[in-house]
């Protein structure tokens, strides 16, 4: 479901722009997701996934999530302080779900969010320091849709832009959520979920639809493929549109990565069905129903023939993009980050630090110090033997300029707030620095790593900090 805002926008008297305000109730829950069990969640509004929140580009947001969870996490035990992080927004630091910034049972706090970057899909889940894998397997995400102008010319909208939110799950008899991190190496469940439901078909129609997809697993990246060998046309990445819409047949999906991808049923038969499978990446746990995610049964049902999108496939989408435009040579500094994993007290490490270090710090260690507006090259190595790791960094999008020295994938092709960084894998990105100053963290979003502990911070504009 869209989340409905609290009444009628207001003005900002500063700079007349809408503020917009929602709420969001982090509670306890009940999902439908086997056939005669109920499945206990947390979930905002006490579903999971959570309601998608749609704005317009410039409509500022105010997002008071009210914490109404248990003291201590029902299944787990851990305590329930939560902090909400949305994913792939600009946000200020104290808005940006930092994670010890804990609100707990009983509190709530505003999130205040300015809107003003590009269309994208970003999402918001729980970023609570060392407990961000049980709280987000627990139901606690939700994508939240930023729209603008270009966006709404030139891909489908309404009933035709369709998000997807694959997960992965393992159950206990009774039907309850069963969590196991292979000692803190990841959590594989054998149960694909699509928007919280199993293997789920949809009916489409012949014309042409978008899909957000985003992989909100624990740990599991999908290579998604259709079962017609048919390529799909990618058209947006995690920072929104590409410069260039691109056809691939399958492409590697790693944990937070969101790809916007159209699919053109126009050339099936009524009654058809089209599977999306998984084909099998390295450094997963394969089981025997995750090689598939969900399908499409093909209706011949009507529709408005006048909306151009029905059967346009745009080639140039946002040649401009900002941060698909830097160069190399724009870059005053690389900077190294090597990814590895200490096998004597079997934590990962981001350059041999981890997040209890920045704890122990007073928050005041920093992985870099970065000028507001600087352009710098980012290297990250894959040091830790026979895994993966989806590496995020918080405030900015960047782009991918090469993997173990070549050309990224086509469908990398476009802004992008985490990175695939596979087994044995160098990878560079490029980005500016701002537009806001102060510590943001970076971490893999395999998050049994991240929260033990494989996440840091860097800081920008020093002198304000
Ligand atoms: Cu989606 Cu710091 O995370
Ligand atoms: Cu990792």
């Amino acid at each position: 479901p869209v989340l409905q805002p609290d009444g009628e926008p207001t003005i900002d008297p500063e700079d007349g722009k809408p503020v917009q305000r929602y709420t969001v109730t982090q509670r306890v829950g009940t999902a439908n997701i086997l056939p005669r069990l109920a499945t206990p969640v947390l979930g905002y509004n006490g579903i999971f996934p959570g309601p998608t929140i749609s704005v317009d580009q410039g409509t500022k947001v105010v997002l008071r999530v009210r914490n109404q969870l248990p003291a201590a996490h029902p299944q787990y035990g851990h305590v329930l302080g939560t902090s909400t992080h949305l994913h792939g927004a600009a946000s200020l630091p104290q808005y940006d779900g930092y994670a010890n910034d804990v609100s707990n049972p009983g509190f709530y706090k505003d999130y205040h969010y300015e809107n003003s970057q590009n269309a994208r899909t970003i999402w918001y889940h729980d970023h609570a320091v060392h407990h961000t894998s049980l709280n987000a397997y627990s139901g606690l995400l939700a994508q939240y849709h930023l729209h603008d102008p270009l966006e709404r010319e030139l891909l489908p909208q309404g009933e035709f832009d369709v998000a997807l939110t694959v997960s992965d799950a393992m159950f206990a008899r009774d039907g309850s959520l069963g969590y196991d991190d292979n000692d803190h190496s990841g959590l594989w469940g054998d149960v694909i979920l699509v928007n919280g439901r199993p293997w789920p078909v949809m009916k489409v129609k012949k014309r042409i639809y978008r899909f957000r997809i985003l992989n909100a697993c624990i740990s599991r990246s999908f290579r998604p493929r259709l079962s017609t060998g048919d390529p799909v046309t990618v058209v947006a990445t995690d920072g929104g549109l590409m410069p260039k819409a691109q056809q691939v047949a399958s492409w590697r999906h790693a944990g937070a990565e969101r790809y916007e991808i159209l699919i053109d049923f126009r050339k099936y038969r009524t009654g058809q069905r089209i599977e999306l499978r998984n084909l099998s990446n390295r450094n997963n746990v394969d089981y025997d129903y995750t090689n598939r995610i969900m399908a499409f049964d093909v209706v011949d049902d009507g529709f408005d023939k006048t909306d151009p999108t029905w059967n346009t496939l745009p080639t140039v989408l946002d040649p401009e993009n900002e941060v698909m435009a830097l160069k190399r040579s724009q870059s005053t500094r690389k900077r190294r980050m090597r990814l590895k994993h200490d096998d004597v007290t079997n934590i990962w490490t981001l350059d041999e630090s981890t997040w209890a270090d920045i704890i122990a710090s007073g928050f005041q260690q920093v992985f870099a110090d970065v000028d507001l507006g600087a352009v710098e090259i980012w290297e990250f190595e894959n040091k830790s033997g026979g895994w993966f790791h989806p590496l995020h960094i918080h405030l900015v999008d960047f782009q991918i300029l090469s993997r173990n020295g070549r050309a990224p994938f086509a469908y990398e092709l476009g802004p992008k707030d985490v990175v695939y960084v596979g087994e044995g894998e160098k990878v560079e990105v490029l980005m500016r620095f701002g537009p806001h100053r102060g510590r943001y963290m970076i971490h893999c979003h395999n998050l049994p790593h991240e929260d033990h502990d494989m996440m840091t911070q860097f800081r920008v504009g020093k002198k304000a900090f």
